[in-house]
């Protein structure tokens, strides 16, 4: 089935204000709330939700905060963020994706997808990966932006293919070494080049 068309996926950030919406077929994709902080918790806590992710500390209430706050500041100083995933049908809570600083220092935008277990592999993280792309690029005017995968990963592997995304070698970011590195760049990626996950 196809996945939307940059007119199908409607848009809205007020001017000057830190909320954006995002909607594609399956998905709201917006700016975290505190009223996220139980789902995203218990995303955060799933047995293999880090398998393959830089190691941190156990997420907590206070991590929830300082990442909403973060985040929040980042939407409204450069326009985009990693937003909070809903799925259309039931309202709840899926996952998050967006983009960032890669290893938050920049200049590089790292496009990032997290989604709950249950929730997987449904195409929901292609579906947002490449609103996230569309949005990065047809509204925010970034002119490039890169995936960081543990080789292991598979799903995000696939996923970084499915959203239109091209390998560009490996590389060392967050201390480790040996990530493949995928890109997407304004002057080449199309909604309509990427390819429609074969699961929905
Ligand atoms: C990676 C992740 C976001 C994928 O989310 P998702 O919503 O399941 O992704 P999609 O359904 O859009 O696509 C998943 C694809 O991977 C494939 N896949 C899933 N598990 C796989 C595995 N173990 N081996 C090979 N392929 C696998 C699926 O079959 C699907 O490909 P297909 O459409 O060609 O069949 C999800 O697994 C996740 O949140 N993982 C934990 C956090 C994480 O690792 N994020 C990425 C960090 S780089």
């Amino acid at each position: 089935m196809l996945e939307p068309s940059p007119a199908a996926m409607t848009a809205h950030r007020a001017r000057g204000s830190a909320s954006v919406r995002l909607e594609t077929r399956r998905l709201v994709i917006r700016s975290f709330e505190p009223g996220d902080e139980a789902a995203w918790l218990a995303m955060v806590h799933e047995p293999d939700f880090g398998r393959f992710l830089p190691p941190g500390p156990p997420a907590t209430a206070e991590t929830f905060r300082r990442m909403v706050e973060r985040r929040s500041a980042l939407e409204r100083d450069a326009g985009y963020a990693v937003w909070a995933v809903d799925a259309k049908e039931t309202g709840a809570f899926v996952g998050q994706c967006g983009l960032y600083p890669a290893e938050w220092t920049g200049p590089e935008i790292e496009l990032a997808y997290h989604f709950r277990a249950a929730a997987q592999n449904n195409g929901y993280a292609t579906e947002a990966a490449r609103a996230a792309l569309a949005y990065g690029f047809s509204r925010v005017g970034l002119e490039r932006v890169i995936a960081l995968v543990m080789p292991a990963n598979l799903a995000s592997r696939r996923v970084a293919e499915k959203a239109g995304m091209q390998l560009d070698g490996t590389a060392a970011y967050y201390g480790i070494e040996g990530l493949r590195k995928y890109a997407a760049e304004q002057a080449w990626w199309t909604e309509a080049g990427a390819e429609a996950p074969a699961s929905v």
